[in-house]
């Protein structure tokens, strides 16, 4: 990566820094102001402070003037107290805005990204994402707040005592002037250093974060595999390469302070004989020297500020660049403006001629023709990878086709209003997806504002209502992560129930392979049949029963339709389905089982 790509260019610097501001420190404009105000002060104090050891010891030192004593002593505690309160004032008013620029930021972030098409998901590293929403906007907030005070109060205290320096002596103040350019130019060079490091730093801590989860989430796996040694070596790699890179930057950062201090050094020197030749030759008084240094020395702090002041709003740039990046990528798959809402009247679902590949390059899906009359079951079955998802994504255009169309009662799924597309889907996946809630809001998640009522009429739809009244809370009852106190089974079953509550005209149907035991199996193939009662399914099968009640089966191989018909009709066939159907779909110890199942089809 060069150095161009990760930072923003000087143009584009004032462009960002004028819409981080605009959009997020204006809302704020009324505390900014009363901010600005109070380091005026502040800064007015540490000029005042500094211009007060001239009449110390001219007046009290040398001239031994009593009530000048009294009355600068009370002027060093009156500067001193106004100095803490406004110090005080203004640090916690832009403590407030700092963070409500982060809470602002994260809430448009967060709002913004959940929209996005699936395809961004699958394409970016969860890590990275969780990177963007904490550490690039933490250091957003640290190049306002920063940049802000610094540009504000430390500049203002510089002006300040540099006007206190040249009141005292503008020949000795001068010297100052040669100083300064040449310790602005490491600081900068140091600057564009330390956002180069910052930027690859922050990629490796995202990568840090996604392996967290990872490992984490996949803690079964890796104990069953006897990973553990290797994880935990994969890990460190990572946390060694953050290290570094960590290190590098604060390195870097380390060296600004010490270059300022040697060249203020060099300068306190050359001020020292400078002035002390001039109190010798009677042209400076003590005090007029005394607080010429003083605010010297005080403005070092201010000086250093404005150094580093770079350094953070580079990195902060840097952050914004990339968070700004996000907001400024909008979904593609969007409704039409205008687009009339899908009128469902039974549901049919057609696929004409459609082809999809990913942004990979895999062609998934090549001319898939299928139809799915209105209130039918059909099932899509096939080998691993044939496409058969991939089918079912796009009709509620988590991706789109590329050629082709998908309709459903005749009308382009494209040509509607997205909202009501999805809510006229419902979706049972192949692996159940479960909120850390109760399980009363894990179900209602299927239809928001569902009464208690209707809750429970889908729980007991999807046989869940029994086991649900036995767990400890009943409703209340928290399922933990992922459902983590719930058995596979019981997973499914509220996510059945979940697609029941939201009563969807069409159902997608991704049939979970993991192998339950035959009487679980039994219970949720019955919730499954209650679900697709009246609905137009499609669903992708792996078991016998699910092919068996199908109307149509498709079989699906290399994202093409091999064979379709009946059951029977693709039995007769002898074809890829029927050779399928001997390996795959009837494995020994389940022949009594199908049979069961038929003698249940036939009971309804
Ligand atoms: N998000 C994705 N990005 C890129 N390629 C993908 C993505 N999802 C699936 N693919 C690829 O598309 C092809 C079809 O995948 P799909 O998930 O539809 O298969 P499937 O028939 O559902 O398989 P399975 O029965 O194993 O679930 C595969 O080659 C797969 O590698
Ligand atoms: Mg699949």
């Amino acid at each position: 990566m060069t150095d161009e790509n990760s930072q923003p260019r000087a143009e584009s610097s004032r462009t960002l820094l004028v819409r981080l501001v605009r959009e997020y420190v204006r809302p704020y404009w009324r505390r900014m102001l009363l901010a600005v105000f109070f380091m005026v002060i502040a800064a007015g104090g540490d000029a005042a402070l500094a211009r007060l050891m001239q009449p110390i010891l001219d007046d009290v030192f040398d001239k031994q003037d009593r009530d000048m004593l009294v009355l600068v002593t009370i002027l060093v505690v009156v500067v001193t107290l106004v100095k803490g309160a406004a110090t005080y004032g203004q640090t916690v008013l832009m403590a407030f805005v700092g963070q409500r620029i982060i809470a602002d930021l994260q809430t448009k972030l967060f709002g913004h990204v959940i929209r996005f098409d699936l395809a961004f998901f699958h394409n970016t590293a969860t890590g990275k994402l969780v990177s963007r929403m904490t550490n690039d906007i933490n250091l957003m907030r640290n190049a306002v707040a920063n940049t802000l005070t610094g540009l504000i109060k430390d500049s203002l205290s510089l002006v300040f005592l540099v006007g206190v320096m040249f009141w005292m002596d503008w020949k000795l103040a001068l010297l100052a002037f040669v100083v300064f350019p040449i310790a602005i130019f490491p600081i900068v060079r140091i600057g564009r250093r330390l956002r180069k490091v910052s930027t690859s730093a922050l990629d490796e801590l995202g990568r840090f974060t996604a392996r967290l989860h990872e490992a984490f989430q996949g803690v079964r796996h890796i104990k069953a595999y006897n990973m553990e040694a290797f994880e935990a070596e994969r890990t460190e790699g990572l946390i060694e390469s953050v290290f570094r890179l960590i290190y590098k930057a604060l390195r870097t950062r380390a060296a600004a302070s010490p270059i300022m201090e040697t060249l203020g050094g060099v300068f306190i020197a050359a001020v020292i004989f400078y002035g002390g030749s001039q109190i010798i030759d009677n042209e400076l008084t003590t005090g007029e020297f005394f607080a010429f240094i003083a605010a010297m020395l005080m403005a070092y702090r201010p000086l250093k500020a404005l150094a580093n002041l770079n350094a953070n709003l580079q990195e902060g740039l840097a952050a914004t660049q990339r968070v700004f990046g996000i907001l400024d990528t909008e979904p593609r798959i969007v409704s039409e403006p205008g687009a009339p809402a899908l009128a469902v009247n039974g549901g049919e679902i057609t696929f004409d001629d459609v082809s999809f590949s990913y942004d990979t390059g895999t062609a998934a899906l090549d001319g898939v023709s299928l139809n799915v009359p209105a209130g039918n079951t059909v099932a899509l079955v096939g080998p691993s990878g044939a496409g058969k998802s991939t089918i079912l994504n796009m009709l509620p255009r988590f991706y789109d086709a590329d050629s082709g169309q998908v309709t459903i009662d005749g009308t382009d799924v494209r040509s509607v209003d997205i909202t009501s597309l999805r809510n006229a889907i419902g979706l049972v996946s192949q692996e159940t997806v479960l909120f850390d809630d109760s399980v009363r809001a894990n179900i209602a998640y299927g239809r928001r504002g569902a009464s208690e009522a209707e809750i429970i009429a889908a729980a007991e739809g999807a046989d869940a209502h029994a086991f649900i009244t036995e767990l400890p809370d009943g409703y209340d009852t928290l399922i933990g992560e992922h459902g983590a106190r719930l058995s596979g089974g019981q997973r499914q079953r509220l996510s059945i129930a979940r697609a029941m509550l939201k009563d969807a005209p069409i159902l997608l149907l991704d049939e979970a392979t993991s192998a339950l035991d035959p009487e679980t199996e039994r219970q949720i193939q019955h919730s499954l049949r209650h679900l697709m009662q009246d609905r137009t399914t499609l669903v992708i099968a792996h078991r016998l029963t699910t092919v068996q009640e199908a109307d149509i089966i498709y079989f699906i191989k290399d994202g093409r339709v091999a064979e379709s018909g009946s059951h029977q009709s693709l039995m007769a066939k002898d074809g890829a389905y029927a050779r399928l159907y001997a390996l795959e779909l009837v494995p020994a110890s389940e022949m009594g089982d199908a049979s069961a199942a038929s003698a249940d089809n036939a009971d309804d």
